[in-house]
């Protein structure tokens, strides 16, 4: 499969590049439009369309990450992007516009993909949690590399608010505050995650994950804490992957009793085809 294209829709900018999904790399330019406002279905649609469009002829199937739980292609929340999306078919809203086969998942399920696949997390088994820390808090579970989607962990309750207003990098600008001031905060949200998950690992990404080196160091969790590997790229590429994985899944394999009675009629017209 040529050409995948992974999109990564967010609250300020829609980003989108053609991906190759065997190295995990972008092909070519990343692109980027601002996400128009009000940010309402058709607008988003129309907009992402004509970014895909400018990718060029060498694209197939798209993968796109929308900031809220997708169910069934289906948007189910919308805490960071306009409500008129709760309820949409997003999946056959963006086909229909853009005229491909299109897979539709939550954005940090997109950016969790990539970084277990190609990233911080490539080959580590058991419970990895991948922590985005952007204008929300956006959460993906893997058990032994295995994506549990929909992980809403950005809204769990702290001290009375939902933890990504205390807890998200846009909550540290929105306060104006340095790494050392906002660690604390951090610090609190990742050991009430760990207390309802206790991973193994903690990655965490978004833009701020550039800046890891500032303020990891400073966190204090039980759980080893690493900076995603392929920072605003993850959630392109990882988008591409998982409509890969959707649309093209790997050949099943059998159950081991349907190979014996395979080999077993091969066995036998082997013999009887053999005639000496
Ligand atoms: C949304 C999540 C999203 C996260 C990061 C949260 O507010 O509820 O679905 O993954 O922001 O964009």
């Amino acid at each position: 499969m040529r050409g995948l294209i992974g999109v990564d829709i967010g609250g300020s900018g829609i980003k989108a590049g053609v991906v190759d999904s065997r190295r995990g790399l972008l092909v070519g330019e990343r692109v980027r439009v601002d996400t128009p406002q009000p940010a309402s279905p058709e607008a988003v649609v129309k907009a992402t369309a004509a970014l895909v469009a400018g990718l060029g002829p060498d694209a197939g199937p798209i993968g796109i990450g929308v900031p809220g739980a997708i169910v069934g292609g289906r948007v189910m929340t919308a805490a960071n992007i306009d409500p008129g999306w709760i309820g949409m078919h997003a999946e056959a809203l963006f086909a229909e516009e853009i005229g491909r086969a299109c897979i539709v998942m939550n954005d940090a399920d997109a950016g969790g993909v990539a970084e277990m696949r190609y990233g911080a997390g490539r080959g580590v088994k058991g419970v990895v949690l991948f922590l985005t820390l952007g204008t929300g808090i956006g959460a993906a579970l893997f058990v032994n590399g295995i994506l549990v989607p929909n992980m809403e962990l950005g809204h769990i309750e702290i001290r009375g608010k939902d933890a990504e207003t205390r807890a998200s990098a846009s909550a540290r600008e929105r306060r104006e505050q340095s790494f050392a001031e906002w660690a604390p905060a951090l610090s609190e949200y990742l050991n009430r995650v760990d207390a309802l998950v206790w991973p193994d690992l903690i990655i965490l990404g978004g833009g701020i994950s550039r800046k890891a080196g500032k303020f990891i160091p400073l966190l204090d969790v039980r759980p080893p804490v690493v900076a995603a590997g392929l920072q605003n790229q993850a959630g392109i590429i990882g988008a591409a992957a998982r409509a890969r994985e959707i649309l093209a899944p790997p050949p099943r394999r059998r159950a081991p009793a349907a190979q014996a009675a395979t080999r077993a009629s091969t066995a036998r017209t082997t013999r009887a085809g053999s005639g000496r």
